[in-house]
């Protein structure tokens, strides 16, 4: 196959930032994806709905004329979150998706919850009126090996939240773990999963071999091979409870290439070619379009897109930029470190 026509994509899980790095970051996305899940986690981070307001209004702000693109807001769950304000944004179609945080897990995480006990009563009212939950599923406790904090999560903050609460509608997020996998499919009803596209193809080997590469450091950090290769067939298989959720973070090198470097990846602007290749390797093109653009949507209990995009199979390898470049600072883009041939030709 040459060629690939699909329904638009959405991205169920994306750091646009603010200011000068969300307007040099937002293009690489709204060229090719129609919404996506916009994570809170600013500094301060979105935690009331008319934050929430105010954000999208400077993202729409910031979109290049001509782009159609939809930014599904968060909000980002504390200790403090009132219940009402957050039915309110529901019910002003603003919210979309609370996320949830363990406090210290990741970049601008330390609002974020230390005990889930203490905001029950948001995730009971969730539940009551169908609003979904974003988790990022790793436990914080520094007696926890960071290669085994989504497994330990699973077992002792996901599985007795499941317990307390079935009817909440919960997405693991960013899942990088067999056992993540074999989670999600162990739930009948009112669970998703986003996959990215850099877990997808690396493994941890790309962070630490010949040398450490900071731009391949994220959280949840990659794993083994073996669990890459569970991710693959998960985010092939067509199965409704995975999609595409970019996880797409940008820092400027000046902070990755540090002693304390950040966690994140810049994937928007390639994640397409990438995905097509992992597609074509696995034999399941035929199944990108569930996996990048039907499944999200169908959780979300949103309709799918109506415009549609080509992806082009190239004879020469695409050569993409090392770096773009924002106001604040050159940002590295995700270097898949393999030849890739698909490029996207039309976007409509
Ligand atoms: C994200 C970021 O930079 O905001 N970083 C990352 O490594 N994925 C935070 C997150 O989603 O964990
Ligand atoms: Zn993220």
């Amino acid at each position: 196959m040459t060629q690939l026509t699909i329904r638009k994509p959405d991205d169920w899980h994306l750091h646009l930032r603010d200011g000068a790095m969300l307007k040099g970051v937002l293009p690489h996305t709204s060229t090719h994806f129609a919404r996506a899940i916009v994570m809170p986690n600013l500094v301060p981070p979105i935690v009331a709905a008319a934050q929430a307001e105010a954000y999208r209004g400077r993202i729409m702000a910031a979109l290049p004329e001509g782009h159609n693109f939809v930014p599904l807001m968060t909000l980002y769950l504390t200790e403090e979150t009132d219940p009402d304000d957050v039915e309110a944004g529901f019910r002003d179609r603003l919210v979309t998706a609370v996320k949830l945080y363990p406090a210290g897990a990741t970049t601008n995480s330390q609002s974020g919850v230390h005990d889930i006990a203490k905001v029950y009563p948001v995730l009971e009212r969730m539940a009551a009126i169908g609003l979904p939950l974003c988790v990022h599923g790793e436990v914080t406790d520094p007696a926890i090996d960071i290669f085994d904090r989504e497994a330990v999560f699973i077992e002792t903050v996901l599985e007795p939240l499941r317990r307390r609460i079935p009817e909440l509608r919960v997405v693991m997020e960013h899942v990088t773990t067999r056992e993540g996998v074999a989670y999600v499919r162990s739930q009948e009803r009112n669970m998703g999963a986003t996959i990215t596209t850099h877990h997808l193809m690396i493994n941890r080997n790309a962070i630490l071999v010949g040398g450490i590469r900071p731009h391949y450091y994220c959280l949840p950090v990659a794993k083994r091979e073996e669990h890459r290769l569970a991710l693959r067939e998960a985010a092939t298989s067509g199965d409704r409870r995975f999609f595409l959720g970019t996880d797409s973070a940008p820092h400027v090198d000046q902070l990755k290439e540090s002693d304390c470097g950040c966690a994140g990846i810049f994937t928007a602007f390639n994640t397409l070619s990438c995905l097509a290749h992992v597609f074509e390797q696995e034999r399941a093109l035929d199944r990108l379009e569930a996996f990048a653009s039907l499944n999200g949507p169908a959780f979300y209990g949103l309709p799918p897109n109506e415009e549609h995009i080509t992806l082009e199979r190239l004879i020469e390898p695409v050569i993409f930029p090392k770096k773009i470049r924002t106001a604040d600072g050159p940002v590295t883009t995700f270097d898949p470190m393999v030849p890739i041939h698909w490029i996207v030709s039309v976007a409509s």
